[in-house]
């Protein structure tokens, strides 16, 4: 097993592209040899940051278009473009890719048509990738599918009480902050329509029903909300127990997690403690009227969502500590 890896960030530039380079730099056993943006090629990583390259700290290089980047020859390939472009992508033939947009979650290449709105240009090639969420279905293999953000507070929430629930009438209401939607603007993500505003968007559309079904094994009702907040994510999930010893359940299998904590009874998780982290909280509730119990789980989009889930499937296939170069615990406000 290597002590060091080097490390690409493809669509560096973006929103999980710039929070993947933030853990990368934080990493005592990554090194950072090549970020790609088509629109910073040629150019000093500060000026997408001018925070980067201080003294004292690990230095990032010159920036080179996103093509070349792919092509660099680490060992570890981060991918965070939108999930067209990322689909075209031709892997590198060496190290480990890991996926952070939609493009590769799905062997079927009618998903994409459905759900994501356009023809899987390399749809006979989807089957090489993986789906990998550590508590859940550990990373393995060379191309790695980083889940997205909705259906990582989903699946954390439900997935050890999968085979525990009534698999019928589940109901997913998931709520984000704005980075969710990347930094290229559009009119629906203007201040004047989200400041002050909570908006349903994608209501029995959205592409993450899909994935989080596939890794539950049941269809669910999902819907998503977009928060005037920059950025965390909560998904609340209404559930028939048909029994007790769901919270048992859960405590058991994140008992041993670096990331996941199960509130105690009575506790309901926070977006102000999981923002600019890349931990999860969740807590379960039973409802006092009818026989449902609740499900909250909290993430921040770009941290357990996004960057943060993608180091740590590295750190597991490269054999580092799990938690390496994570951020553990952020500030309360
Ligand atoms: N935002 C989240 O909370 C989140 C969470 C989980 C997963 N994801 C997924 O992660 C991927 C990246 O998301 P993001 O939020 O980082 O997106 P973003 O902020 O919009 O950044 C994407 C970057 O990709 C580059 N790019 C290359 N070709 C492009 C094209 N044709 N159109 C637009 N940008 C292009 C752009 O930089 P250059 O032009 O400089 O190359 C851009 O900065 C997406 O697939 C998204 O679904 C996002």
């Amino acid at each position: 097993m290597q002590n060091m890896a080097s490390v690409s960030i493809v669509g560096a530039a973006g929103y999980t592209g710039q929070e993947t380079l933030d853990r990368v730099l934080a990493h005592p056993q990554l090194e950072l040899v090549a970020i790609g943006s088509d629109s910073l090629a040629g150019q000093p990583a500060t000026a997408l940051d001018p925070r980067l390259n201080r003294n004292g700290g690990k230095r990032a290089p010159i920036f080179i278009t996103n093509d070349a980047a792919l092509a660099c020859g680490a060992d570890i390939t981060f991918v965070c473009l939108p999930n067209e472009r990322a689909a075209a992508i031709e892997p590198p033939a060496r190290g480990v890719v890991i996926d952070l947009s939609g493009a590769h979650r799905f062997d079927d290449a009618e998903v994409y048509r459905r759900w994501y709105g356009f023809d899987h240009p390399r749809a006979g090639e989807l089957g090489r990738w993986s789906y990998a969420l550590p508590e859940l279905v550990p990373p393995h293999g060379t191309l790695i599918a980083n889940p997205g953000c909705y259906a990582t507070a989903a699946l954390l929430a439900l997935g050890p009480l999968a085979g525990a629930i009534d698999p019928a009438g589940v109901v997913v209401d998931g709520k984000s902050g704005m980075t969710g939607a990347g930094k290229v603007p559009r009119p629906s993500m203007h201040a004047g329509a989200v400041l002050e505003n909570i908006s349903p968007y994608k209501v029995g559309v959205h592409q993450h029903a899909p994935e989080i079904a596939a890794h539950l094994g049941f269809d669910v009702t999902f819907v998503p909300h977009l928060l005037p907040v920059r950025r965390g994510l909560l998904a609340t999930c209404y559930v028939r127990s048909g029994g007790a010893g769901l919270r048992a359940l859960l405590e058991a299998h994140y008992a041993d997690s670096p990331v996941v904590t199960v509130l105690p009874e009575g506790a309901t998780p926070d977006l102000s403690r999981v923002r600019h982290t890349d931990a999860a909280e969740i807590a379960l509730f039973d409802d006092g009227f009818t026989d449902r119990t609740i499900v909250i789980c909290a993430v921040d989009n770009l941290g357990k969502g996004a960057a943060g889930q993608a180091v740590q499937n590295a750190n597991l296939l490269f054999g580092f500590p799990e938690a390496a170069g994570l951020r553990l615990s952020g500030v309360l406000v």
